[in-house]
């Protein structure tokens, strides 16, 4: 079992990537981790865009970053590339705060030409974070996320299940942190 942070970077009060993540949170739960829910649009503006590194909700956040063992890192692709709210949190956080996590990153996005902006974008921030282990992340198409209107959501098919699969092989990754942590002593 591990604690895992999951982070929507979405500044949409309607945030598709946010209830993905909360979707995909209650997968985490069920195999047994702890999940904390973080949305970046909750932070106050004055501290994000303000660049204020004591304010309470920076420290905090930082503070759950520093718990957690497993991190999912969630966007909606704008202009081709993570969203700057996102970006404005990393900013205000220790130069390596992902060192020794487990980082999943996925992302929404309405054009299948920026599939790859996990990859060209988001992983160097993660990397030059420290993160530890980036499992294989995904894109997931905006139209492929329903939301009913008692905010249920349903995911299309095949996108259902290339998102099990990489939230099962993140999961998997945290299990085997946690044993290589328990042998070491
Ligand atoms: C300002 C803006 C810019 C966007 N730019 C892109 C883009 O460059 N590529 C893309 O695939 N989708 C783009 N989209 C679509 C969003 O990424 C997509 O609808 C996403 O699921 C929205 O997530 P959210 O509801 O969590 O904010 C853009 C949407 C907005 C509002």
């Amino acid at each position: 079992m591990a604690t895992v942070l999951s982070v929507s970077g979405s500044p949409s009060a309607a945030s598709r990537t946010a209830r993905l993540l909360r979707h995909l949170d209650r997968r985490l739960t069920a195999q047994g981790h702890e999940v904390i829910p973080l949305d970046v649009r909750t932070i106050p503006a004055d501290a994000l865009f303000g660049a204020d590194f004591r304010h309470p909700a920076i420290v905090g956040a930082a503070e759950l970053f520093d718990r957690a063992e497993g991190v999912v890192i969630g966007t909606p692709i704008y202009k081709a590339a993570y969203s700057g709210v996102l970006k404005s949190l990393l900013d205000l956080l220790p130069q390596h705060a992902l060192a020794g996590k487990t980082v999943l990153p996925l992302a929404t996005g309405g054009s299948p030409a920026h599939i790859l902006a996990i990859d060209y974008a988001l992983r160097p921030v993660l990397s030059s974070m420290g993160a530890g282990h980036i499992v294989q992340g995904w894109f997931t198409l905006d139209k492929d996320i329903a939301v009913g209107d008692d905010g249920t959501v349903t995911v299309a098919r095949g996108a259902a299940e290339a998102l099990e699969q990489v939230v099962d092989r993140f999961s998997a990754a945290l299990d085997s942190r946690t044993a290589r942590l328990a042998a070491a002593g």
